[in-house]
């Protein structure tokens, strides 16, 4: 059965984008990273956010641009969105409703991950009691504002227990799981 997972890049102050969506902060943090490699080999299906779909890439002006993992990764992926008017492709499902995208990436991911990208996307899989894993790439930087990484202010806590720890040069990687 597929786990659910959660992977982004934060800065220390708790932000996956800059203000406005700006992603050209990452551009430093994305060095080798052999915890992301590890990743990429057991991902099989990605769950993608309608606004992650159509922001900022931090590798904007470069053949990696638009490509999942800038072009490390290929596969089934399932965009969440309201917009009905998308044509999808052989690997790019456009689904309506979270429940259905879910089901949907799962069953396409097999024993591998569904890589969910995007913080709402994340919010309402976590709503749904769906979501089994959270890597937190954390990268040394204050951005001020942005898209939070779980923005939840009436929410109770989320305990999540620690599976491994570790960083790079630039990074550190922290990756959890739902405590259910
Ligand atoms: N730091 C990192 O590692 C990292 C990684 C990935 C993305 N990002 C950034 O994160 C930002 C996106 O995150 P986000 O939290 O703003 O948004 P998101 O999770 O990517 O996407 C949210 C979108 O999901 C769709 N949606 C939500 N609820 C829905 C429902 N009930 N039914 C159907 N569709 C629904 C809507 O898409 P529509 O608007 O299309 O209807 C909504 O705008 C982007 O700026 C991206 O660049 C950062």
């Amino acid at each position: 059965m597929a786990k659910m997972l959660y992977s982004v890049t934060m800065s220390l102050d708790g932000y996956i984008t800059g203000p406005g969506g700006d992603m050209s902060w990452a551009v430093p943090y994305l060095k080798p990273n052999p915890l992301v490699d590890e990743l990429i080999a057991n991902i099989g299906s990605l769950l993608v956010g309608g606004r992650t779909l159509g922001g900022d890439d931090p590798h904007r002006g470069t053949e990696r641009e638009g490509k999942a993992f800038g072009g490390g990764w290929s596969g089934p992926q399932f965009v969440l969105t309201r917009d009905t008017s998308r044509t999808s492709t052989a690997d790019l499902t456009f689904v309506h409703d979270p429940e259905t995208a879910i089901r949907m990436a799962k069953e396409a991911a097999g024993d591998k991950y569904v890589n969910v990208i995007g913080a709402e996307t994340a919010r309402l899989c976590l709503a749904a009691g769906q979501l089994d894993e959270v890597l937190t790439i954390v990268a040394p930087v204050l951005l001020g504002g942005g898209v939070r990484l779980f923005d939840r202010p009436a929410g109770d806590p989320v305990p999540l227990e620690r599976m491994s720890l570790s960083s790079t040069d630039v990074v550190v990687n922290i990756w959890a799981r739902v405590v259910k």
